[in-house]
Parts: C-alpha cells; structure tokens; sequence
C-alpha cells in the first residue's frame, strides 16, 4: 500500500499515519521529520533547511525531493509506505509522478484531511516535542505518563520554534498558496480520499482504516 497524507499544518498527519504505518507494515516517510534529523546531524542541507523550517517558510523543491527520493530507495519501503507532509508543491507531485514512473510503481490513494483553521491553532500551540526526536505530545490532547517529559528518552519537552504563533500563520499561508492546489492535481487523477479531521484522534484513525479497506 503506498499512500500520500495531504493537508494542513497541524490536521494530525504524522499522528495518523504513524499508527496507520504500525498497524499496515510499512513506514511513515515524513519530510518534516527527515528535515529535523538533518538539521540536528549538522549536514549541509540540514543547515539550509533550517533557515526556512524555523521561519515557518518550505524548504526548496530541490533539497526535499533529493531527501524523499533517497529514503524511498531504502529496504523497508518495498512493501509500500505512509508519504506525510510530501508532496507540498506541484513542483514536488510532478517530480514524485515522474519517479513513480521511472520505478513502475502507483499510489494507492491521497488522504485529505478536512478541518478549520481556528483548530489547527489550537492544536499546534499546545504540541510538545522530545528534543531527542522520539516523539511528540499535546498540553491537553496527548499527554505523556510524565507531563512535561519524553516517555521514551524522558527528556524535558519543548516547543518546536515553528509552533509559536506568528509563524503558524506563516505555515497556514504557506498551506493556502502552495500545497492546497494539490487537491485539484490529485482529484483530477481520481486518487483524492477527503476524510473530516476535526474530531477525535480514534473517530479519524477509524475513519482511515475504512478508507483504506475499501482500497485493498
Ligand atoms: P512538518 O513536520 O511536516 O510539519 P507540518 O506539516 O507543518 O505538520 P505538523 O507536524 O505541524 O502537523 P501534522 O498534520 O503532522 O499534525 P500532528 O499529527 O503533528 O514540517 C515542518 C517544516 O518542515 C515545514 O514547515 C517546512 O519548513 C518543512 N517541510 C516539511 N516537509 C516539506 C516539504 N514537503 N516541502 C517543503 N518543506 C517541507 O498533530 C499536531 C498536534 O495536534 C499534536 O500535538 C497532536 O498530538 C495533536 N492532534 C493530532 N490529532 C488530533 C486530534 N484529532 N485531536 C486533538 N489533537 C490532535
């Protein structure tokens, strides 16, 4: 099963598909999450792509895809995978279309996730992350046993520098302008699977579970 998590900032994208992935088999490929390893491992693209990622900004097509496309040749992505948060531009859907190709491979389905804006605010100023990358919780949706530390590395949580609020709108704008119109590319390619992302993390997990179904 290989399937793409398309939607806005703070819809619950990376909570989705890494218990979607868990439960399926197969990896969560989130470019938000490669992105951060490459900035703390110190690389060179890690230290490029900070500068857009703390401002709230994307990082450019180029550097993205080079890092997507270099994981997908990996062994434990064979028998299909989660793509959450890529593609974020046209650009990047053109340039993931034409490796699929190449690779005689398909996606199985885009899952859109539909909810307010005024929600995602709420959701994102309250996300609390594990420095170490192991994880991140919410001050009133998803607490960890220890409030206020890792469960895996019990490490104090902190607050990613793109969830204050100024640069939310930034990422909400960024949504708006660029990765909205991919609603249109994929719908026009009858993989576009809208599901309502508004309500509780169950009711949505169980919503995508009966998306997927209908797919096998
Ligand atoms: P990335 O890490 O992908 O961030 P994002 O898309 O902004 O997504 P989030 O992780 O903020 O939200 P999510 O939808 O995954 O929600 P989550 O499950 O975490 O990207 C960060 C940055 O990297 C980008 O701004 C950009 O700079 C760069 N980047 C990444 N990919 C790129 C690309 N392809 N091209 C260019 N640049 C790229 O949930 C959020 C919170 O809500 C959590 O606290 C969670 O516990 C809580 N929550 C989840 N579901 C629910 C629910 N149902 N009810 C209540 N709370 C919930």
């Amino acid at each position: 099963m290989r399937l793409i998590f398309l939607g806005p900032p703070g819809s619950g994208k990376g909570t989705q598909a890494k218990m979607l992935g868990e439960s399926l088999h197969i990896p969560q490929l989130s470019t938000g999450d490669l992105l951060r390893a490459a900035v703390r491992g110190g690389s060179e693209l890690g230290r490029e792509a900070r500068k857009f990622m703390d401002a709230g900004k994307l990082v450019p097509d180029d550097l993205v895809i080079q890092l997507i496309l270099a994981r997908m040749q990996q062994k434990d992505c064979e028998g299909g995978f989660i793509l959450d948060g890529f593609p974020r531009t046209l650009g990047q859907a053109e340039a993931l279309e034409k490796a699929f190709i190449v690779k005689r491979i398909t996606i199985d389905a885009v899952i859109s996730f539909e909810i307010e804006e005024h929600e995602l605010l709420v959701r994102l100023s309250g996300r609390r992350v594990c420095p170490n990358g192991h994880g991140e919780w919410h001050i009133r949706f998803h607490l960890p046993s220890n409030p206020g530390f890792c469960d895996v590395c019990h490490a104090p949580l902190v607050q990613r520098a793109d969830d204050e609020e100024s640069r939310i709108r930034v990422r909400l704008a960024a949504y708006r302008k660029d990765t909205e119109p991919l609603k249109k590319f994929y719908a026009e390619r009858k993989l576009l699977r809208p599901i309502p992302a508004d309500g509780p993390m169950a009711a949505i997990t169980q919503q995508i579970e009966t998306t997927v179904k209908q797919l096998r």
